[in-house]
């Protein structure tokens, strides 16, 4: 854990975009042995987006892009770095971040993917903040975005119910006078762990082969009661020390934006912590869990309310594959 010094580092803008495609509860009854019930109460799921044949993690990256630059007021010219967070790239290489910067015609911005489960949009926002901070780049793209129903086995109840698509984005800057700025980020690993959620198919350790699609290995994986008791030990005391370390009590965090992936976590993390349920950020009934993506819709959805009030603490938090963790605190 610590602290940013240097250039305070502002949101300058947010932005977001889902696939219009929705895949209820019930529609999962017909393709899996399911019930509504069973996602509902498990999970707190309720639908999820998918995206339309054709749409690749890179143009709905795009579209949340857009609507963080316009929002920021910043030109795509005036970017430095574009950092997409995903687990879903359209391709292995080239990433998603330089298929972006082309895109958006951000010709003096450099690019890069993080990959690094579900807490890649984290990791994201802090190496965004580090580098902005130390005077590296001024103005940077940071994007969740990911496509998961293309690594998805449809077969699979153990995970086809959990995840969805959307891609979110904000651009960060040096902050001007009475703009907000990042407090402090820290970033955790426990890769003992690393077997608890995997896609091994078609890479050095299991290269493309008969037996690695026979075993369906180009697929998510998860140990998914595994993962359930691993966060529940690790991430509420890991929280309540970082906040404690920032120098706040948990109560003092006006809005908690935590990974959406289970309500349940979700749920006994914040009664262990003791935060009120109104300043948790929800909104895993609409997408499910779309991994790196998950942060940035919560508080694109959270901004786009206009709820956000000067001088409040937001606190950023997700865990995955990895398995990784993290929290980033940001006071407006
Ligand atoms: O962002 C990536 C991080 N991933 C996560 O955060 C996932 C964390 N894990 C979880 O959210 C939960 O473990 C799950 C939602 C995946 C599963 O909930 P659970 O309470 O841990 O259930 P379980 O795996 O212990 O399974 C309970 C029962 C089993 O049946 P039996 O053995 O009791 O007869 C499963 O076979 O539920 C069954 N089951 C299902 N039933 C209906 C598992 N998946 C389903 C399903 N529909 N989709």
């Amino acid at each position: 854990m610590g602290f940013f010094n240097g250039v305070p580092v502002s949101i300058k803008g947010t932005g977001m975009y889902v696939p219009e495609k929705v895949l209820t509860n019930q529609d999962l009854t017909a393709m899996v042995d399911t019930s509504d019930e069973w996602i509902r109460d498990r999970t707190g799921i309720r639908r999820r987006h998918i995206a339309a044949e054709g749409e690749l993690t890179s143009s709905i990256a795009e579209k949340a892009s857009r609507e963080a630059l316009r929002n920021s007021g910043i030109s795509p010219e005036d970017l430095d770095m574009v950092i997409v967070a995903t687990n879903s790239p359209d391709t292995l290489f080239p990433g998603v971040a330089p298929k972006l910067q082309g895109m958006l015609e951000a010709k003096k911005a450099g690019a890069f993917d993080v990959q690094s489960g579900c807490t890649s949009g984290v990791y994201s926002m802090a190496i965004a903040t580090g580098g902005i901070a130390s005077g590296v780049w001024k103005n940077v793209l940071v994007v969740g975005a990911e496509v998961l129903s293309r690594i998805i086995d449809w077969t699979d109840r153990n995970t086809c119910v959990l995840f969805g698509d959307g891609a979110g984005a904000m651009v960060l800057g040096p902050a001007a006078d009475g703009e907000g700025h990042f407090i402090s980020a820290n970033m955790r690993s426990d890769g003992t762990k690393h077997d608890q959620i995997t896609l091994l198919g078609g890479l050095v350790e299991y290269p493309a082969s008969g037996e690695t699609l026979e075993k369906k290995l180009h697929y998510v994986a998860m140990k998914g009661n595994d993962v359930f008791k691993f966060v529940n030990r690790v991430i509420p005391p890991f929280l309540k020390e970082y906040c404690l370390e920032s120098g706040f009590q948990p109560e003092d965090i006006s809005w908690w934006f935590f990974h959406q992936a289970n309500q349940r976590i979700i749920d006994k993390t914040a009664e262990r912590l003791g935060i009120n349920p109104e300043k948790v950020v929800i909104n895993i009934h609409e997408y499910g869990n779309t991994s790196a993506a998950s942060v940035f819709l919560a508080l694109c959805e959270f901004m786009r309310e206009g709820k956000l009030q000067k001088g409040e603490k937001l606190l950023f938090t997700a865990f995955g594959a990895g398995m990784t963790y993290g929290g980033i605190i940001y006071e407006a």
